[in-house]
């Protein structure tokens, strides 16, 4: 059966990187320590030394990535001395001269941001995802993170007028145009790149942890089963986690021991990738967790082609984009129990 890796790294990712072959990465997806912030968990660089830090790690990132991949930065700008310190943008323009495209810019919006008054700003609820690859062209599976259309489809598309039957050109000249008459029937529709999320901190034993969701986005989007993921500062090990549970490989490089062994504790070296066959009915294991280990798997194929089926599998188990794992685990227990196959 084939399997999928975690390899977890003690050390400075400036020096552990070198270690790692070139060309061997599909994507790398990572949050370093933000200028000169939590200096008391772990450290933090000046603001007017961040570029300079940063860009020998970046040098190792563009070696390692496949020409195909993808890396993914997520960053924030600090305050300093009452304006937005420009490093980020310092950053992007000195990785461009390295050799990075700067491709996209996507946002995560902290949906759960912490109320707070300032004199002279408001609470900062979003963090930047820079986008950066060796090539224009590069993998991206667009199907596997599209979302239902919603409800404002049904309603706009009850009462079209004459110019939605048209491709209907901006007036502003900006040459996009739509033709609103092309949503009929459709039940997915790509997402922007504004992702409202949530922040996870709760027991998760590091002040600066991902939501599951963030990377498990990314992952879906840029890569595939089998494929190998990275992340050179790894903190308590979300995006290796994440990525081995969706079957891909993964890397990861934490420099402070405690966080280190935080991942390990969590995260097995090898796992078998989730059964595709229904051997499920041979298994010991309670039933619902091996059926819902299996649907994860089956979706996961599947979603990448929109087929009839799909549609139909959304209509039937998701509710606002997300499955109803409950009410499938249920439907598929009780056909196993009928002697039927599982859906
Ligand atoms: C923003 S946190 C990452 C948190 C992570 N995304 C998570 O979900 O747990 C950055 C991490 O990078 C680690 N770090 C800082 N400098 C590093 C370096 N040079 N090499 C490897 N890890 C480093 C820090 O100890 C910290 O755990």
């Amino acid at each position: 059966m084939p399997t999928v890796e975690a390899r977890l790294i003690l050390g400075d990712c400036a020096t552990e990187l070198k270690q790692l072959a070139d060309e061997s990465i599909d994507l790398i997806f990572t949050s370093p320590p933000y200028a000169d912030s939590r200096v008391n968990t772990y450290g933090g660089i000046k603001p007017d030394q961040y570029v300079e830090w940063f860009l020998p790690i970046s040098q190792e990132l563009l070696r390692v990535l496949k020409p195909s991949g993808t890396f993914i930065l997520n960053i924030k700008e600090k305050v300093v001395n009452g304006e937005r310190h420009t490093y980020v943008i310092e950053l992007i323009l000195a990785m461009r001269k390295q050799g990075w495209l700067w491709t996209e810019e996507f946002i995560w919006h902290k949906k759960n941001s912490y109320p707070g008054k300032w004199p002279n700003r408001f609470r900062d609820a979003w963090e930047r995802l820079l986008q950066f690859n060796k090539h224009r062209k590069f993998n991206m599976y667009q199907e596997a993170v599209m979302i239902p259309m919603g409800d404002w489809a049904e309603r706009r598309l009850k009462r079209l007028s004459q110019t939605d039957q048209i491709r209907d050109v901006s007036r502003v000249g900006s040459g996009f145009g739509k033709r609103v008459a092309n949503w009929i029937g459709r039940q997915k529709v790509y997402p922007t790149n504004v992702l409202h999320l949530a922040t996870e901190t709760k027991n998760r034993n590091h002040s600066a942890v991902f939501p599951d969701d963030l990377p498990e986005w990314f992952i879906r989007l840029f890569t595939l089963e089998g494929d190998w993921v990275l992340d050179p500062f790894m903190g308590s090990g979300t995006t290796v986690r994440v990525a081995q549970r969706l079957g891909r490989n993964a890397i990861g490089i934490e420099i402070l021991p405690e966080y280190y062994q935080l991942a390990k504790n969590q995260i097995p070296a090898c796992v078998q990738l989730p059964a595709r066959q229904l051997s499920l009915l041979e298994d010991t294991e309670p039933l619902g967790h091996r059926a819902k280990e299996h649907n994860e798997a089956f979706i996961d194929r599947y979603s990448r082609t929109l087929n009839l089926f799909t549609q139909q599998f959304i209509q039937d188990f998701c509710d606002d984009g997300r499955i109803d794992w409950e009410k499938l685990v249920r439907f598929n227990s009780a056909r196993l129990a009928n002697g039927q196959s599982i859906r």
